[in-house]
């Protein structure tokens, strides 16, 4: 007979518990598992990013966006600079509004077809700031993967704010499948010793650095036709042989760039002849050649 009615185990022998997997599994918030659906239907994730602000991300970022296109790629755009959203204007579909149905979010459809989204759109007045810390931000950038229609897409552009803050620490969390950065620099020291964090930066957060798009690279002056190079020559090809990374390309400096962005003529459009356009094209053609190899080579 047992002196032990109550069966109570010795401490020294717990009795084995079946496993239960629903309480052993990390939860994955389900903001989350729609991110992680969203970013299946988009073959290549690039984010364009400095720490220097000013030197021409969203520039670069839109007018990549829109040689993808032309060389025959389904491309979106998020533009996550919440304090400076560029990107409506530099596509020229700022005024735009963001639709909604049951299945979520609409992105505003820029030249070539492009899925823009941009806090820009939600924004009532042009002098309205948003003043939100980072983890509203977090919770913005979450909206803008997760609850948007992007449907299938072979590349999305992320156009960073500057620096290596709250934002690219969300996207870096967010988007683990990230294909690679673009880094923007333009030839002065001074934007040099900044973009060497964001090279350091994106290294640490373990994604692929694509390369290094030196803007502001020359000016071609239109009384000799002569390139003069304003803030020094080779700096951002040294800059990127020192770092280890390549120069996808270098754009000039050149008054129409600036006055097509200001008016809200998408540049890559306007000029579509131009040399800098066939230089996007050529840093587009690098980058599918990078990733789509890259891919291919998995
Ligand atoms: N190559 C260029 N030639 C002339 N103007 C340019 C060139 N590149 C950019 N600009 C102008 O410089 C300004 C800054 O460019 P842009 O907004 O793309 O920089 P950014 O790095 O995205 O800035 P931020 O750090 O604020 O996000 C804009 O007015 C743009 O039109
Ligand atoms: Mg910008």
């Amino acid at each position: 007979m047992s002196s032990n009615p109550f069966r109570i185990q010795s401490p020294q022998q717990p009795q084995k518990q079946p496993r239960d997997l629903r309480k052993t599994q990390p939860q994955i918030p389900a903001a989350d598992i729609k991110i992680q659906m969203k970013m299946k239907n988009i073959k290549y994730k690039i984010a364009v990013l400095s720490g220097k602000g000013g030197v021409g991300k969203s520039f670069v970022s839109s007018n990549l966006a829109m040689a993808l296109a032309a060389s025959g790629k389904k491309v979106g755009i998020v533009d996550v600079d919440f304090h400076g959203p560029s990107v409506p204007k530099m596509l020229g579909v700022r005024g735009q509004v963001l639709t909604a149905d049951d299945n979520g979010i609409n992105p505003v459809q820029g030249p070539f077809g492009i899925k823009v989204v941009s806090i820009d759109f939600l924004l009532p007045r042009d002098d309205t700031p948003v003043v939100w810390r980072g983890a509203i931000k977090h919770t913005a950038i979450k909206q803008f993967l997760g609850d948007v229609n992007w449907g299938e897409l072979d590349y999305l552009i992320i156009d960073m704010p500057p620096g290596t803050g709250d934002e690219a620490l969300s996207i870096a969390q967010l988007v683990p499948s990230i294909s690679g950065a673009i880094i923007v620099t333009i030839p002065s020291e001074v934007s040099t010793l900044a973009v060497k964090k964001s090279i350091t930066f994106v290294k640490t957060v373990n994604t692929k650095i694509l390369g290094v798009v030196e803007n502001m690279s020359y000016f071609v002056c239109p009384s000799d036709n002569k390139p003069y190079y304003i803030f020094g020559e080779g700096k951002g090809k040294k800059m990127a042989e020192d770092m280890g990374v390549s120069l996808l390309g270098q754009i000039p400096l050149d008054p129409k760039i600036a006055e097509s962005n200001d008016s809200g003529e998408p540049f890559f459009l306007k000029y579509v002849d131009s040399p800098t356009s066939k230089e996007f094209l050529n840093i587009a053609d690098n980058i599918i050649k990078i990733v789509e190899q890259n891919s291919s080579s998995t």
